[in-house]
């Protein structure tokens, strides 16, 4: 059956064999670890931590981040295997290639662009927050119009989320390499902000900002219509914000704060270990970032009423609030620097992947092509820089989070099956890692991940489906046609010379 061609993994491991174009393999399990923290802290926590505990949860965001990192750490056991067995960039995409096949594959490769090239865009508006908050302390406030994201403050183009986006772009053209040192110092600050907030903050926590911890539920203008959870909406409960419900409504929408430990899996290639390094450096950010933002968000919510929390820069206007501006201006430094590096590894991330379909010619081939001078994919890095630039210019934060987490779990999902089908399909296979508890851990991980995708709003479903409605007809319009795997089989049936992928 076409639609379920397959493309052997051999092949796509064949391609990492090649002497020229071998990974060396020196990362250590430290190394990945610095690596899984410094894609992991970003917009999550920087600031949707503030809008979230405003609006949904209360002090109780700090019980959604807990099982957040639960559903992760589920995925991040089927992630691990599956980076180890088939260790090549493109990330769910060539796993579910190779497994799957190839209609599958086309879309997860889909649904990656709203975990990579919307998630870019996700956090190039938090940036913005705090490019706005830091300039306010210096005693510049950005017109509104130009400010913030569009929507009910009088915004009308997020200007600074354009600006980082296009300079990001900029430097990926030109092959500008983050060395592992610049991005270990860049993690360094990052942690060092952090743990000032944790600690410096300690000594404004007042108790009577935790009670109630768990806010009563009650019906908000925000979760009406179609912005009520799907869940709310299946057992027809009336919608509400706050509660227990509103703690699940909270972790659908912070679970953004840990996407990237699936970046790191990607590095398997250029593990010294992968055995042992890749679930360490996976598992490792993972509970790492849980025991601070699970701190970071008890820490906040103590500092102020939830109900006054910024939604911008909350982390910063904690301190504003309490009447320290010089930890706000240190956080917001520590944020700008943290978040460029995170914008520009989900970018590199997405044209990574598209790099990888176009060679593959689902995508046109001319999308792939190099720059002779630079060495980069620079058509596909333009076109994804400039539509990222657009996402973050003119849509409002929340709403894009939400798109990118059903795409992330979306694609969780496809993994954790797709580590059982592999296991079936293909028990020869060296696995250097492997899951344990098959199939338990990936049915859990499967559940889990369906259950934070049916408490996000209504309305990120139709987007979701409606997007993947698009990459069908794309699917079927193109790729189905163009696909290498597709040409190859006819070439076969023409002759028994047959010639090889490369
Ligand atoms: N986890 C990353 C963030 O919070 C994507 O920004």
């Amino acid at each position: 059956m076409p639609l379920f061609r397959t493309k052997p993994v051999e092949h796509s491991i064949r391609d990492t064999e090649d002497p020229d174009h071998r990974l060396r393999r020196d990362l250590t399990a430290l190394d990945l670890t610095v690596l899984g923290v410094g894609v992991i802290i970003g917009t999550g926590i920087f600031v949707l931590t503030g809008v979230v505990a405003r609006d949904k949860a209360g002090p109780a965001v700090a019980i959604s981040f807990v099982l957040a990192g639960i559903v992760c750490g589920l995925a991040a056991l089927c992630y691990a295997e599956f980076a180890s067995t088939v260790p090549v960039a493109g990330s769910a995409y060539t796993f579910s290639y190779a497994t799957l096949g190839e209609f599958p594959a086309w879309i997860i490769g889909w649904d990656l662009i709203l975990e990579l090239a919307l998630g870019a865009a996700v956090v190039a508006v938090g940036w913005s927050g705090y490019a706005a908050s830091l300039l306010d302390s210096m005693g510049l406030t950005l017109p509104t119009a130009i400010g913030g994201s569009p929507g009910s403050d009088g915004g009308v183009i997020n200007l600074p989320a354009v600006f980082v986006v296009l300079v990001v772009t900029a430097l990926l053209i030109f092959g500008v390499k983050m060395s592992s040192r610049f991005n270990a110092i860049i993690v360094t600050v990052k942690l060092a902000v952090i743990l000032l907030v944790i600690v410096a903050g300690l000594f404004y926590v007042k108790g009577a900002n935790y009670r109630p911890f768990i806010p009563p539920a009650q019906s908000t203008a925000e979760v009406e219509g179609v912005r009520a959870p799907l869940m709310q909406v299946l057992f027809g409960a009336a919608p509400v914000n706050y509660g227990w419900l509103g703690v699940f409504a909270a972790l659908a929408i912070v679970f953004f704060a840990y996407i990237g430990f699936d970046i790191v899996a990607t590095a398997a290639e250029e593990s010294r270990r992968p055995q042992r390094d890749l679930p360490i450096g996976i598992l490792g950010s993972l509970a790492i970032c849980t025991v601070l933002y699970v701190a970071v968000a008890l820490v906040v919510v103590g500092m102020q009423p939830y109900t006054q929390l910024s939604a911008s820069a909350p982390l910063a206007d904690a301190f504003r609030g309490v009447g320290r501006p010089g930890f706000a201006t240190i956080v917001s430094v520590g944020a700008i620097a943290g978040l460029t590096t995170v914008v520009l590894i989900m970018l590199l991330g997405q044209t990574r992947v598209f790099f990888a379909m176009s060679r593959d010619g689902l995508l046109p081939r001319g999308l792939s092509a190099v720059h002779p001078r630079f060495g980069t994919p620079y058509r596909v890095t333009l076109i994804m820089g400039a539509v990222v630039a657009v996402l973050a210019g003119f849509i409002p934060l929340a709403e894009l989070a939400e798109l990118v987490n059903i795409g992330t779990l979306f694609a969780f999902v496809v993994v954790a099956v797709s580590v059982v089908v592999l296991r079936r399909t293909r028990p020869d296979l060296p696995r250097a890692f492997r899951t344990p508890l098959v199939p338990l851990v990936p049915a859990l991980a499967v559940l889990s991940c369906l259950f934070v995708m049916v408490n996000l709003p209504v309305e990120t479903w139709l987007r979701f489906l409606a997007w993947l409605l698009v990459g069908v007809v794309l699917y079927g319009l193109y790729g189905y046609r163009h696909s290498r795997l597709a040409l190859h089989a006819v070439d076969l049936k023409q002759s028994d010379n047959s010639p090889e992928l490369r």
